[in-house]
């Protein structure tokens, strides 16, 4: 996730606006920092790696002369934090500046291509397509507008793109697919930006691209057009009542919630994800002779249901281990053959870091998931893979829990395929489950959100809470308790449902809340057992279930119905949804703030 702005001013310097603008979207992206300006025929830049302050504290951002200009502030996909990968990107002549916020799917095929017809690149980047491929359409005599059209329909992927030339400096086209992109609508300029707080100080009056829309902006006016067929779009301004700290939230009251909303996005990003790293680690995971999947916190909960996804289909053993205990439990076993797959959001807590350390010194080959290019993570990793989250500020994990999940399963996939232990039909199906995963997380929130708040109110004042699933749902058991009771602090007990009966029955008692993970899996039928026994010690029982499970919605005072059939690798994924819109709907019942929970960081560096 990047943030993207635009600026076309009919009286000012776009520069010290698009700095400013660019502060404003610096919790989207942090790792580099760049402006391009048009002036007298001549496009500007200065960009570098680093926060936004410390760039322009070394190049001043605001000495650039022109009244148009686009900028950009980077969360690193393609390429590291590096000063060359830094947006605006230009062509061979550089004539042509672009900031792109999302992934090109087939940026590889178009850089050969472009490589092919002489074009010079010169970043890591997917984006720097973009200016080559406009180049060459401009080549053709196509105007600017028509030229960034016809790039649009060569790539494949997701952008919020802005794209100035120095042969057209009397406009700034911007267009949209899938990433956000707003119009701001001032009196003596036009912006577009990632998001509203960037042009909020400056003007209220906002429109919406849409998918698929290109936009054209001047310091009077904008034309808004629809890639496909040329068509004009009419769209009413709207106004924004926003204050500027709602707007950072687009509106939610707190960024989980906001994160929450962002995981239909967030897990279409890990479809997108690059097949030669993927395939580079399943061959690693496939030749491995023993495995570790090594992780804290949430990320541990995506290690342990990695472990059953790995098992299941791709029949392979794969151990997860608590990053802090890994030393003590497997230290002396780690050897040459070992592999580790450590799992970490931020790439930087220190328990992993130290586990990953450890098994490297013994020979162990390292590999990494993680949300943070540049992290530590990324640089001790033999092979490693981004999951394309974008930053997540709320304490609590939650889109960036579901992505590492997509992004396991389909680990776990690529090494079934190479071992060919999953038939053709039952592979064919998860794929295409994979595919849909989105919508389904998409519905999920949708039809689940209203009785979320609903049950919070009944469940706000219970003093604890169990949490109990069989096989691949005890990892969504235990991530639901993790997240009820890091932002609630609400003391809550996860088991293996199996397990319950060999102690932790023994606290329940009546009305004592106990949440079960039903999906339509292999521990269906037994589930049920252990849903039986909880009632008959009077247990208020809130179920899980796939649509259409009468049975257990019968037996539960309480359900979540998951749209949607899934194959049980993938459950967890959405499963764990509406127990996350449980635990933020608790939190806010009891007036916590759920973004900031006592006690806790984002990221633990210490040990
Ligand atoms: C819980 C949470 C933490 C992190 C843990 C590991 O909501 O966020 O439990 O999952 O601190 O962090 P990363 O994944 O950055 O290593």
């Amino acid at each position: 996730m990047c943030g993207i702005f635009g600026c076309i001013a009919r009286n000012a310097k776009a520069a010290p606006i698009i700095h400013a603008a660019l502060k404003r979207l610096e919790y989207r992206g942090y790792d580099s920092v760049g402006i391009a300006t048009i002036h007298k025929g001549k496009i500007y830049i200065k960009k570098d790696s680093g926060k936004i302050d410390d760039v322009h504290k070394l190049l001043n951002l605001d000495d650039m002369p022109g009244s148009l200009g686009i900028g950009h502030t980077r969360w690193a996909t393609h390429g590291a934090p590096y000063q060359a990968n830094a947006h605006p990107h230009t062509d061979c002549k550089g004539e042509i500046a672009v900031v792109h916020n999302g992934i090109i799917e087939n940026f590889s095929e178009l850089r050969n291509e472009l490589e092919d017809l002489g074009h010079k690149f010169k970043s890591k980047t997917d984006t720097e397509v973009i200016p080559h491929l406009i180049e060459e359409n401009m080549k053709k005599s196509l105007g600017l507008v028509e030229s960034v059209r016809e790039a649009l329909k060569a790539v494949r992927g997701s952008y919020a793109i802005a794209v100035i030339s120095s042969r057209e400096p009397d406009k700034i086209v911007c267009a949209r697919m899938e990433s956000p992109l707003i119009l701001g609508i001032g009196e003596n300029a036009v912006y577009c930006a990632s998001d509203v707080p960037a042009f909020l100080p400056l003007t209220n009056k906002a429109v919406v691209l849409e998918n698929e829309e290109i936009a054209i902006i001047r310091p009077d006016g904008y034309e808004i057009r629809r890639i496909t067929d040329w068509s004009l779009v009419e769209r009413k301004l709207e106004t924004i009542e926003w204050t500027a700290e709602m707007a950072e939230k687009q509106g939610y009251p707190h960024f989980m919630l906001k994160e929450i909303h962002e995981q239909p996005q967030c897990l279409r990003n890990t479809l997108r994800l690059q097949d030669k790293y993927l395939d580079l680690m399943a061959t690693f995971l496939d030749r491995a002779q023993e495995i570790f999947l090594v992780a804290a916190g949430t990320s541990y909960h995506a290690c342990l249901a990695a472990s059953y996804m790995f098992s299941k289909i791709a029949y392979l053993a794969a151990h997860p281990v608590i990053a802090s205990e890994f030393i003590e439990q497997e230290g002396m076993a780690v050897n040459i053959n070992s592999t580790i797959l450590a799992v970490s959001q931020s790439g930087e807590t220190a328990d992993t870091l130290e586990a990953v350390e450890y098994a490297r010194l013994r020979a162990a080959t390292i590999l990494g998931l993680t949300n943070v290019v540049g992290s530590t993570l990324t640089r001790i990793s033999r092979v490693y893979v981004v999951q394309q989250s974008g930053p997540e500020i709320g304490v609590a994990a939650t889109k960036t829990f579901t992505s590492q999940l997509s992004v396991l399963a389909q680990l776990a996939l690529r090494v079934a395929k190479i071992r060919g232990k999953v038939g053709h039909r039952q592979m064919e199906e998860i794929e295409k489950k994979m595919m849909e995963i989105p919508d389904i997380v998409e519905r999920t929130i949708k039809e689940n959100e209203e009785k979320a708040k609903k049950v919070a109110k009944k469940l706000k004042d219970k003093k604890i809470f169990f949490f109990l699933g069989r096989g691949i749902s005890s990892a969504t058991a235990m991530e639901a308790r993790l997240k009820l009771m890091e932002i609630t602090y609400i003391p809550a007990i996860a088991y293996p449902a199996g397990e319950s009966k060999h102690g932790p029955i023994s606290l329940i008692e009546p009305g004592l809340p106990v949440v079960f993970i039903c999906p339509r899996d292999e521990t269906r039928k037994t589930i049920v057992g252990n849903i039986m026994e909880m009632k008959a010690r009077g247990a208020m029982i809130i179920s899980v279930i796939e649509k259409g499970d009468e049975e257990i919605k019968k037996l539960s005072d309480e359900y979540f119905e998951i749209p949607g059939s899934l194959p049980e690798i993938l459950s967890p994924i959405a499963f764990i949804i509406p127990l996350q819109l449980l635990a933020y709907y608790i939190a806010v019942e009891k007036g916590l703030d759920p973004d900031k929970p006592r006690n806790l960081a984002k990221s633990v560096t210490v040990k």
